[in-house]
Parts: structure tokens; C-alpha cells; sequence
């Protein structure tokens, strides 16, 4: 159940109209970073993740609620750096607010040019925000990622966050307004805050990595090639021990070419630089899926179902009844 206070979560505030930047701003309204698309992508993640995980149900759904807030302060921000080209522009430049304060024709072009980059601003909403990104490219369902793998869909929103967050950054240099800057501090610093969430969240699952149950091929996991010549680049990625357990390391395949057709296509080829053998990975595939059955067991315990258990009124009542006589 949802409930909704008038006021913002934060106290958003401009200094003065400025369409243009009401449009970029848009994309955190609507766009593919944008608060809509986190705020619904950790709603839909939250449901399957509830049974077996109530607390990370928790967090994805008050981080759901505090990024439609956030949605709820951009939409808020667009409408008053657009307030004065509302619906008076339509009807007649020269008598909003905006361009008598302006009372220059230069500027009033400017601003007229400005509202006329995001043109839906005034053909389709006069003035209010509309469910687009910055090019008036509608909102998407796909923005939403979610794949019922927890360890999976809190890497996605990790990966959310840091978009958002540069997005954020990006959008400070284009605006001077100190007020909207307060603003996109406040939201961006929101966005350091989730990433950390959704970090110790993943942390809490374990074993996290690789993700899902399934092991990688011992024969595979371990091997870099070098699809660029000599002078292909050496680092963590591709030598030493790089991210690996203690005792394991990169093994780096020079020459793919002559390499591939040796292996005859990779198959005749023993498991090198880790310590896992088939059977381990066979084990650790059984042992994970058995878990994880259990975990989704208990989430569906009985054929009848239901999501929330309410106080019984009565109960309540006669609790209150006898506190009262108390
Ligand atoms: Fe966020």
C-alpha cells in the first residue's frame, strides 16, 4: 500500500525559469538512468526476492519508494524551471511573467529556442513534465531489468546506480542555478547511497559469485586470449592471480588461432590455472541447487496463498479496551 505526503522528501527549489534545462532534466524523469526506470526496476525485482529473502525485500521496496520520491523532486523541479512558459505561452509570449522580467527580445528568443528543444514540453503537456528523455523518446518497459536471481538483479542495480549517479554529475555543468545544483546534490548523493545498499546486500548472499547456481567449466573460466596481437595489454584481467582464490591464476593464451585448432575447438583441453576439477563443480552445482530449491520451498509452503496478514481488528480493539481500563 502506498501513501502519499504532499511533501518532498527534499526541499526543491529553483531560482528561476530555464527550459533548457528543465529538458535535459528530463532524463532523469523518463530516460533509460532515469528515476522512473529505478524506481520500477527494484519494485518488480522485490516480489520473487520476498519469500526467500524478506530483508533485501525490504530494501528493494523502500529503495522502489525512495526513488519515486526522487521522481516525485524531478518532476517538481522540471514544472517550476518551466513555470511562466506554461499555459500563458501558448496564448501570448509577451504577457508571462517570465518575459516581461526578461524585457529583452534577445533573451525572450532564447527562451522561446529553449522551450522549442523540448518542444512535447509545450504541444503535449504545456509546461509539465512528460514521460520521455531529453529527446522526447517515450519511457521504456525494457529500461527494467530483472532476472529473479538476486545475486544477478542487485549487480544490475549497482550498475543503475552508478548511471544514475554520473547522469547526475553530467547535468551539474549544464545548469548555475544554485538552487537546482542543491537539488542534484541531494539526488546524486542518494544514488552513492544505494550503490553501498545494494553492495552490502550482494555482500550478504553467499556465495554470490559466479552468479545463479551454475559453475563455470574449470576447462574455460580461467583462460584470457589475446585477440590483438604482441601488443595486446597485460593487467589483473589477464595475469597473475588477478580476482581468483588464493593458488589460481590467469592463463593467458598468446596465440587464439593455433591454440583453438590444437584443442580441437577448446574440447581436448585438461582444466588449467584453477584448483577445481569437474567433479568439484558437479558437486557445488548440486549442493547450490538444493538451496536454493529449499529457499523457493519455503517461499510457497501451502496451495493457499496469502501476500500480507493483517491485525485483527478485534484483538486490537480489545487490547485498546483494556488498556484503556488500565
Ligand atoms: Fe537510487
Amino acid at each position: 500500500m502506498f501513501y502519499h505526503v504532499k511533501n518532498l522528501q527534499f526541499d526543491a527549489r529553483v531560482s528561476g525559469p530555464d527550459p533548457k534545462f528543465a529538458t535535459l532534466l528530463l532524463d532523469q524523469f523518463g530516460g533509460p538512468n532515469g528515476e522512473l526506470k529505478a524506481a520500477m526496476q527494484y519494485f518488480v525485482q522485490a516480489f520473487v526476492a520476498r519469500k526467500p529473502y524478506p530483508d533485501k525485500y525490504d530494501l528493494l521496496m523502500d529503495t522502489a519508494t525512495e526513488e519515486l520520491s526522487h521522481l516525485e523532486i524531478v518532476g517538481a523541479t522540471i514544472t517550476m524551471l518551466m513555470d511562466g512558459l506554461n499555459g500563458e505561452m501558448k496564448n501570448a509570449v509577451e504577457n508571462t511573467y517570465l518575459t516581461q522580467l526578461m524585457g529583452d527580445n534577445a533573451k525572450k528568443d532564447e527562451i522561446i529556442h529553449g522551450a522549442a528543444v523540448g518542444p512535447g514540453f509545450l504541444v503535449e503537456s504545456a509546461g509539465g513534465p512528460t514521460m520521455t528523455d531529453s529527446n522526447g523518446f517515450p519511457w521504456q518497459g525494457y529500461y527494467v531489468t530483472a532476472n529473479s536471481d538476486l545475486t544477478v538483479d542487485l549487480r544490475s542495480n549497482i550498475a543503475a546506480e552508478s548511471r544514475a549517479k554520473v547522469v547526475y554529475e553530467y547535468l551539474l555543468q549544464f545548469t548555475d542555478d544554485p538552487d537546482v545544483h542543491r537539488t542534484l546534490r541531494f539526488l546524486m548523493t542518494r544514488e552513492i547511497t544505494h550503490f553501498q545498499q545494494f553492495t552490502a546486500a550482494l555482500n550478504d548472499i553467499q556465495p554470490n559469485f559466479p552468479p545463479a547456481i551454475r559453475q563455470g567449466d574449470p576447462r574455460y573460466t580461467h583462460l584470457a586470449f589475446n585477440y590483438s596481437g604482441p601488443d595486446s595489454q597485460r593487467g589483473p584481467w589477464n595475469k597473475g592471480q588477478g580476482p581468483w582464490d588464493k593458488g589460481e591464476e590467469w592463463v593467458y593464451v598468446e596465440e587464439p588461432i593455433s591454440y583453438v585448432d590444437e584443442t580441437q575447438g577448446l574440447v581436448e583441453q585438461p582444466a588449467q590455472g584453477t584448483t577445481k576439477k569437474q567433479n568439484d563443480v558437479t558437486r557445488k552445482n548440486k549442493e547450490l541447487s538444493k538451496k536454493r530449491s529449499e529457499e523457493i520451498k519455503k517461499a510457497v509452503e501451502s496451495s493457499k496463498m496469502q501476500w500480507s496478514q493483517y491485525d485483527d481488528p478485534n484483538q486490537k480493539n480489545s487490547s485498546t479496551k483494556s488498556s484503556n481500563k488500565k
